[in-house]
């Protein structure tokens, strides 16, 4: 216990208010902020290289939040101040846990999301592989959940991979937005210590700084930005989990889900049941539940920093695992999916068929009238097949095979253009870090 000074002894009050459960999600983000600051105290002149390179070392010693402290950061402190002696109380200087911990947590949701886009990728390359097997295979398609037109199984592919990659997007773009250093912004307005700003931000790995110190200190709008987006990936993700079930059930039965997707019931021997999408969907409502949570908690708080914020910390972890083990079954299960060979209703061919006469010259209203006609009293057929339904459509992103065939080849180049842009700012990330790394490394050197 370091900060506290209004004494309460009960440990009931004291655990109401501390964070040490959930600060370890951000135990090692903590750190590695603490190394900057130390860093910057030591550029700026406020502590010699000696007493640079001890806090240097108690904080890479630091690995237990023990119970009793508020929070990791009391607990670092306090760490720091027993291996190191007095001297260790600088690092209080020109610092609040109101910035330190604003700064860890972005970190910590930037490795988060660039997991989750290195994820996504290979989830997208095995979706598309996938399509390129079924570039002609039959499928049906659906609307009000009624069979509506026939389709291909690539086309239905490439639905949940254009889902994906729109969400990829969005989610490297908030990752940008949130790439921003609120280190060295204190409590609420700065300190008087000159801090470079930016250079420690660059030491991080940031791509600039959140320039306000209030908004550096207190806002998790970016945050909250962040996890709007992983639910809004969910939500996508979990009606093609609805459509699994649904197609892959043996009322319906156009798809078999991979053995390692599905279970069976403990009473009834034939069951495959799909589990793991039942479960997908369950999850997508529980980030939502995730984001309201943050989002009420959010609402109407007053600028500046207030505990509440701490309060919603762990909502974001919470989202962000969802979303990594969510992913890793989708890979298994895209892998492993097979269309079954079934006919198609070919009153599905109706809408081919009226337009076909429309085509010929005649009103659609009218062509639509006499096909529906056909199909009421049951004498419909269609001069078209199914096969040929597929090749009639003409307009890109349809599954016409020739069309499809463009469409894919353009997914598989956004694909190799968005790994490449992630790969990029990786490393751009990391060489930023290295600089970091320099100046640690010659203070380390000091008394050696
Ligand atoms: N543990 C807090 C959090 O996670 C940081 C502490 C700020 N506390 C304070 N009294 N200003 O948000």
């Amino acid at each position: 216990m370091l900060y506290r000074k209004w004494g309460s002894k009960e440990d009931a009050v004291i655990k109401y208010t501390s964070s040490v459960d959930s600060d370890y999600a951000i135990l090692e983000q903590v750190k590695k902020v603490m190394e900057a600051h130390v860093v910057e105290l030591y550029l700026n002149g406020v502590i010699s290289k000696k007493t640079a390179r001890d806090i240097l070392l108690a904080v890479k010693e630091f690995k237990e939040i023990k119970q009793g402290y508020e929070d990791v950061h009391e607990a670092l402190e306090d760490h720091i101040l027993t291996k190191v002696g007095e001297e260790g109380g600088w690092v209080g200087m020109a610092r609040s846990r109101n910035d330190h911990v604003a700064t860890a947590l972005r970190l910590k949701m930037r490795e988060e999301i660039l997991e989750i886009l290195e994820d996504l990728l290979e989830l997208r390359k095995v979706v598309l592989n996938k399509a390129m097997e079924h570039k002609t295979t039959l499928f049906p398609s659906f609307t009000h959940l009624q069979p509506a037109q026939p389709t291909t199984f690539a086309h239905y592919l490439m639905y949940v991979e254009e889902e994906i990659s729109s969400r990829w997007g969005v989610i490297f773009s908030v990752l940008k937005t949130l790439n921003r250093s609120p280190l060295g912004s204190g409590a609420i307005v700065g300190t008087n210590v000159r801090l470079n700003r930016k250079r420690e931000a660059e030491m991080l790995g940031f791509d600039g700084v959140v320039v306000n110190t209030v908004s550096a200190t207190s806002s998790r709008a970016d945050m909250i930005s962040a996890i709007a987006e992983l639910a809004t990936l969910m939500l996508s993700l979990s009606r093609i989990a609805e459509d699994l079930i649904f197609l892959s059930s043996s009322f319906v039965g156009y798809l078999r889900l991979p053995d390692s997707q599905v279970s069976t019931s403990s009473l009834m021997p034939q069951k495959r049941n799909a589990v793991t999408m039942e479960v997908l969907r369950a999850k997508g409502g529980e980030c939502v539940g995730i984001l309201t949570s943050t989002m009420a908690m959010y609402k109407g708080l007053p600028s500046g920093y207030d505990l509440d914020l701490q309060e919603m910390n762990s909502y974001y972890w919470k989202c962000t695992s969802i979303v990594k083990a969510t992913i890793e079954v989708l890979k298994d299960l895209f892998q492993g999916i097979q269309v079954v060979k079934k006919d198609l209703d070919s009153s599905t061919l109706a809408t081919d068929e009226a337009e076909r006469l429309a085509l010929n010259g005649k009103p659609y209203r009218q062509a639509y009238f006499e096909v529906k006609e056909m199909v009421l009293s049951d004498k419909f057929t269609s001069k078209i097949t199914l096969e040929e339904s597929v090749k009639l459509k003409a307009v890109a992103g349809s599954p016409n095979p020739q069309i499809l065939e463009e469409d894919l080849k353009e997914a598989l180049t956004r694909l190799e253009r968005d790994s490449k842009s992630l790969d990029d700012y990786e490393n751009l990330i990391l060489s930023k870090i290295g600089q970091l790394r320099v100046v640690e490394d010659d203070v380390m050197q000091e008394g050696l």
